[in-house]
């Protein structure tokens, strides 16, 4: 399943002008905090690693799927947690990254999610599909069922700019498409 992603991606994720983008806001923002990185729903540590040798912070790496399986950790910057509700209490991050995790989390939990969020860093950034595209999303929708058997909520960046901006955040974000597929990344920031 992870090779397969991995194919994936390669195939369909633009990662090299999303790095880009995470780099300028992220030495703008945070380049002088000290505090680690979450990466939100991290799968096969593809971003975490990134984070971790790119930055050199510590990156807290959450994903449900740690529970059964722990992935080999290649540094020891990163922490593994199968449970948002497993980090310590306390921390705080100079950013957090989810990279096309919350279309897989019921609105209501995702709700529960950015609120601890906005709560814990000045920096967020959210790579997901964009669902005002109907085509993009419908094939992204197939794509995940197909591929992964996982089912996807519908995720519009324009809701996540009006969630962000009432929390006193500024929003920028990006649309991206590659091969069909309807990509936004939106970067919250104070
Ligand atoms: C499409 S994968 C993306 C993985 C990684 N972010 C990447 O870009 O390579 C979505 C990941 O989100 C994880 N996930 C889904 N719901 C989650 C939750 N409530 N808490 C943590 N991880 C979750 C899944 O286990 C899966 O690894």
């Amino acid at each position: 399943m992870f090779s397969l992603r991995k194919i994936g991606r390669g195939l369909v994720l633009p990662h090299k002008k999303i790095e880009r983008y995470i780099d300028i806001f992220y030495k703008k923002i945070s380049a002088k905090s000290d505090e680690p990185i979450l990466d939100f729903g991290s799968g096969t540590l593809f971003w975490s690693e990134k984070f971790a040798e790119k930055y050199q912070k510590k990156v807290f790496s959450v994903d449900t799927l740690y529970e059964k399986k722990k992935p080999t950790l290649k540094t020891e910057k990163i922490s593994l947690f199968d449970n948002i509700g497993k980090m310590p209490e306390d921390a705080r991050f100079s950013m957090i990254f989810t990279c096309d995790v919350l279309h897989h989390i019921k609105p209501e939990i995702r709700k529960e999610i950015l609120d601890r969020f906005i709560q814990t860093s000045k920096l967020i950034v959210i790579k997901d599909i964009e669902a005002e595209d109907f085509c993009g999303n419908l094939q992204n929708k197939i794509h995940d069922f197909v591929i992964n058997g996982e089912k996807v909520y519908d995720i519009y960046s324009k809701d996540l700019r009006l969630y962000f901006k009432e929390a006193g955040f500024k929003v920028r974000i990006f649309q991206m498409k590659k091969l069909g597929y309807p990509h936004f990344l939106l970067v919250a920031y104070k």
